[in-house]
């Protein structure tokens, strides 16, 4: 069988996809959701109390991840519903039609928990699924991880250093300091050391 190694993730990363489950009355519906590759045939997905997904995910034990890039789909599935042609039927659930790769996960442990974040307490609920199948409709599938744009966009905060100051210097203070958060929430070892050599270069100067 098919690990997740065949559409491109790594043990470790979270990954930027689509997650589409089955309403009640049957319809589908869709919300970006970050997935972490835990091993090769598992994944697991904190998901925030109150959304349809973690609904339905509840009801019906499992779900689709779909690997896709177009930024439409990203916009339209948090801002309201996507039309029903942008979804396919398989099986007992739907997949979002032009998906490079989508991924059958099962849920093999769902946790309610409470956490504390930068935005403070909220119920969330830990998904750990395993892998049932994969369908590759596109041979160059690649999941979307936000490390890499975060690096590149601390580099090009660096180059302008020189050339800010006062309010400008603050704002690229912060989000230099949310940047660093972010990759190293998302990304691998190297991303990591990237965006600390930069982070260093950006207190050194
Ligand atoms: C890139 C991206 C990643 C997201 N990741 C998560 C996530 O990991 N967990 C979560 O609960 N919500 C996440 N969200 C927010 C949900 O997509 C959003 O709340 C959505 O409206 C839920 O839709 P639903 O009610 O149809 O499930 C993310 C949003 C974006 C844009």
């Amino acid at each position: 069988m098919l690990d997740l190694k065949s559409v491109g993730m790594s043990k470790g990363m979270l990954y930027e996809t689509i997650i589409t489950t089955t309403n009640p009355d049957k319809t589908p519906n869709a919300a970006p959701i970050g997935v972490i590759c835990k091993s090769l045939n598992e994944i697991v997905v904190y998901l925030h109390e109150g959304s349809h997904t973690i609904k339905n995910i509840k009801n019906n034990g499992e779900f689709l991840v779909n690997i896709l890039k177009d930024p439409l789909i990203f916009v339209e599935s948090t801002m309201g519903d996507l039309p029903t042609e942008d979804f396919i039927k398989y099986h007992d659930n739907y997949s979002i039609r032009d998906a490079d790769a989508f991924v059958l996960a099962k849920v093999k442990d769902l946790k309610d928990v409470e956490r504390e974040d930068q935005f403070g307490i909220s119920r969330t609920s830990i998904v750990r699924a395993n892998v049932k199948e994969i369908i590759i409709n596109n041979e160059c599938v690649e999941p979307l991880n936000r490390a890499i744009y975060g690096v590149l966009e601390s580099l090009v905060y660096l180059s302008r250093k020189e050339i800010v100051s006062g309010k400008t210097e603050e704002l690229y203070n912060m989000r230099m300091k949310e940047i660093s958060r972010i990759v190293n929430k998302v990304g691998s070892a190297e991303h990591k050391q990237a965006v600390k050599k930069v982070m260093k270069a950006w207190d050194d100067e």
